[in-house]
Order: structure tokens, then C-alpha cells, then sequence
């Protein structure tokens, strides 16, 4: 199983905020949600769309192409047009440290 690996520090992503990063070789968003985190892959599971500048509503993101909008903590698809699940990421916090773990 893959380890964990730091990715980036909890001050580089304020309460509400997200961060787009590199992670495995796969474009990320890091969420930050109350006390939680949350990562996906940044890519809609319905064309390719990079969910980067979606809106958020509670875990729901909203991908700006087509409007399908997606459970942050599971990948779980909530509406049309997406019907597959996008990747989600383990997250652990360690410290200061963000540490994402490949699935
Ligand atoms: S590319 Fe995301 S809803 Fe179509």
C-alpha cells in the first residue's frame, strides 16, 4: 500500500480555502472544510473539466462546465450529467503537515 506523503502545511490553506497541487502524477484540490480536509482529483468524472474554480456548497463542489456536482469526502457523484465516481485521497495531518496518501 502507498504511503503517505507531505504535500503541503496546514497555513497554506485557510479554513474554507482549497489548494490545487501535484500529487502521484494526478492534478489534486485539497479542501479545507471546518476542521476537516478533504482531497480530490481535480478532474470531472463527466468530460475532464478541472473542478478547480467550482463552487462550493457544504462537501458538494459544483464542476463549472456542465454543472454535475460531486461529494468531497466520498467522490460520490450527487447529480447529473456525472455518474462515476472522482477519486478521492486519504488525508492525515500531522503537525503542521498535509499528508495525502495515493488510493
Ligand atoms: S465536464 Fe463536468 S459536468 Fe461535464
Amino acid at each position: 500500500m502507498a504511503e503517505f506523503e507531505k504535500v503541503a502545511t496546514l497555513d497554506e490553506i485557510p479554513t474554507g480555502g482549497r489548494l490545487s497541487l501535484v500529487f502521484d502524477d494526478r492534478a489534486v484540490l485539497v479542501f479545507r472544510i471546518g476542521e476537516e480536509l478533504y482531497a480530490v482529483e481535480d478532474v470531472c468524472s463527466h468530460d475532464g473539466q478541472p473542478l478547480t474554480d467550482g463552487a462550493l456548497e457544504g462537501t458538494s463542489i459544483e464542476c463549472p462546465r456542465h454543472g454535475a456536482r460531486f461529494d468531497v469526502r466520498s467522490g460520490r457523484p450527487l447529480c447529473m450529467p456525472a455518474v462515476e465516481p472522482i477519486a478521492t485521497f486519504e488525508v492525515r495531518v500531522q503537525g503542521n503537515d498535509i499528508l495525502l496518501r495515493a488510493p
